[in-house]
């Protein structure tokens, strides 16, 4: 039994999340898995009815009262701060201490790639963004404000047992999936302290991992080689922000942020899984969302709960609809994000 806590969220979140409930349902009915969900109202509109972003009562039920938590997306113009939303997922992400964020960009069907050179060249890579320190821990202070000697300071903080947990993650997983090379993503040369930490570290795991091969690429450049020849990519590990910005353009490569997923993992003690895309304000209540990367990420839940064989058929399902062509528009379709979930959830009925 995996229990698996909902917190729909914002925007397009609760359209999608309820999509991803549809098909992990499916999966329960074909005798493929078995959990038990709970829904979480945090996000926007809790907040702004309570003021309460996410309250030290859900928190330990979060904590302590599921295997799994499925999220949709947090960020609505009425909190312009976007305070809640820092509260609930970076909150999530810092106190469950989810080091791991796990984003997988695999290209499904070469047509979803932008590039020209993906008929003939797999996408396959992972990203290990490191989820608790970097830049984005809020850590900081504003000097001066609004006068004209205003100061804004934002600390990126890198711990050597910080950084040594996410790059070790990345070669122990490299080294049991096959994966032969470890890629690390950084900007020593522009940032010494920090990033000058990172390739220590870097060389240090490194050496553990003899058969792989190990790479430092500065960021900018790594970013280009992207979009070059993603195919030279297998296992990318770098900061927070860094890795933030990456997924995004990763996503890109394999057809979209509509596809996808990720998983936050704290291994054998907590894990939070969402689509890597927001709440996307631009197209909520049109049914025009994509719910493949919520979807997916349902995968991700199951493969990590040990439920493989529901992992194995909702990634079929979903690839069988991408060429069936049951799509959103984002990846020039025509149907409904409803319509989308229910063919999926069909599909695992019947597959
Ligand atoms: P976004 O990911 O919400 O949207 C970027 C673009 O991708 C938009 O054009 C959107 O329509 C499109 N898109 C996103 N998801 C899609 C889907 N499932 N199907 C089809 N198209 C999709 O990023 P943004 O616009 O920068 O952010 C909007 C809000 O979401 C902000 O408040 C931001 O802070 C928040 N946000 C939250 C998360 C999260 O909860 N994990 C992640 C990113 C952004
Ligand atoms: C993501 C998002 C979040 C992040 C935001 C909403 C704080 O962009 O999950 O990629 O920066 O991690
Ligand atoms: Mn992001």
């Amino acid at each position: 039994m995996i229990r698996v806590a909902l917190i729909p969220g914002d925007g397009v979140g609760p359209e999608v999340v309820r999509e991803a409930e549809r098909v992990m349902d499916a999966c329960v009915s074909a005798g493929l898995a078995d959990i038990r969900t709970e829904l979480f109202p945090h996000g926007a509109d809790h907040y702004l009815a309570t003021g309460e972003t996410l309250s030290d009562e859900s928190f330990a039920r979060l904590r302590d009262d599921f295997d799994a938590i499925l999220l949709g997306a947090v960020g609505d113009s009425r909190v312009p701060d976007g305070r809640h939303a820092r509260d609930i997922l970076l909150g999530l992400r810092f106190r469950l201490d989810l080091y791991i964020n796990f984003r997988p960009a695999r290209l499904r069907l070469a047509e979803l790639s932008p590039l020209r050179s993906a008929d003939d060249r797999p996408i396959d890579f992972v990203i290990f963004r490191e989820n608790t320190e970097g830049l984005d821990t809020g850590a900081g202070r504003i000097e001066s404000a609004g006068g004209p000697d205003e100061r804004a300071v934002s600390e990126a903080i890198a711990t050597r047992a910080g950084v040594q947990r996410i790059v070790r993650s990345a070669f122990a997983y490299a080294s049991s999936e096959g994966r032969g090379r470890v890629t690390l993503g950084d900007k020593a040369n522009a940032v010494p302290h920090v990033y000058g930490l990172w390739r220590r570290v870097f060389t240090e795991v490194a050496a553990d991992y003899p058969d792989l091969d190990a790479d430092m690429q500065y960021v900018d450049a790594l970013a280009m080689q992207l979009v070059r020849a993603p195919d030279r990519f297998e296992v990318i590990v770098t900061s927070n922000l860094l890795g933030d910005i990456l997924s995004d353009l990763a996503a890109e490569l394999v057809g979209g942020m509509g596809l996808a997923p990720s998983a936050n993992v704290n291994p054998g003690r907590h894990a939070l899984y969402e689509p890597v895309h927001g709440s996307a304000p631009d197209i909520v209540g049109t049914g025009a969302a994509n719910p493949m990367a919520a979807i997916l990420s349902t995968a991700l839940l199951f493969r990590d709960g040990g439920a493989d064989a529901a992992a194995d058929r909702v990634e079929a399902a979903v690839d069988a609809a991408l060429a069936a062509g049951i799509r959103t528009p984002d990846i020039a379709g025509s149907h409904t994000t409803e319509q989308v979930g229910a063919w999926i959830a069909d599909h695992i009925g019947t597959g």
